[in-house]
């Protein structure tokens, strides 16, 4: 198989890269565009530690191919800050303890970023249903439904 190069929008930014189309996604994206908060874990779509948001859909970076997401738009964690603050989800999951060893957190947050630039107002089970995809070993999850919960909280009080 021979390279090709792939153009899409990374955070906001038209990024080009030459690279095999059957490179998976998180490889290509932690790999070739530096996006280390993109994490590995089961590498078979059952953890969801490598989830981005795929033109608004939160998706599984390792069951994805490069040549995939040729003009496509994606956010990883890294495009979340904004001149250098925490986004808000970042922020609630600081503050609710959500984040014990964090390989998880990534992943919950643009689950729950897809979630909110969906729905702003979600309920608790909406919470739940978005990431049911994602595991964590650590937290027993409360807290983070609880996170996202307050982000969503704090984002409507900002708009208001
Ligand atoms: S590493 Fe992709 S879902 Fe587990
Ligand atoms: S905080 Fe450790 S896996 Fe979720």
């Amino acid at each position: 198989m021979r390279k090709i190069t792939i153009s899409f929008t990374l955070n906001d930014q038209e990024v080009s890269v030459e690279t095999y189309p059957n490179k998976r996604l998180v490889d290509l994206l932690r790999e070739d565009l530096g996006c280390l908060s993109v994490k590995e874990g089961c590498a078979e779509g059952e953890c969801g530690a490598c989830t981005i948001i795929r033109n608004s859909e939160a998706v599984t970076s390792c069951t994805m191919l490069a040549g995939q997401v040729q003009g496509d738009e994606i956010i990883t964690l890294e495009g979340l800050m904004k001149n250098g603050e925490l986004c808000t989800l970042q922020q609630t999951f600081l503050e609710s303890g959500a984040v014990q060893c964090g390989y998880c957190t990534p992943g919950m947050i643009l689950s729950a970023k897809a979630l909110l630039m969906k729905n702003p107002d979600p309920g608790m089970e909406e919470i739940q249903r978005a990431l049911s995809g994602n595991l964590c070993r650590c937290t027993g999850y409360t807290k983070i439904f609880d996170a996202v919960q307050m982000a969503a909280e704090r984002d409507a009080e900002e708009r208001s």
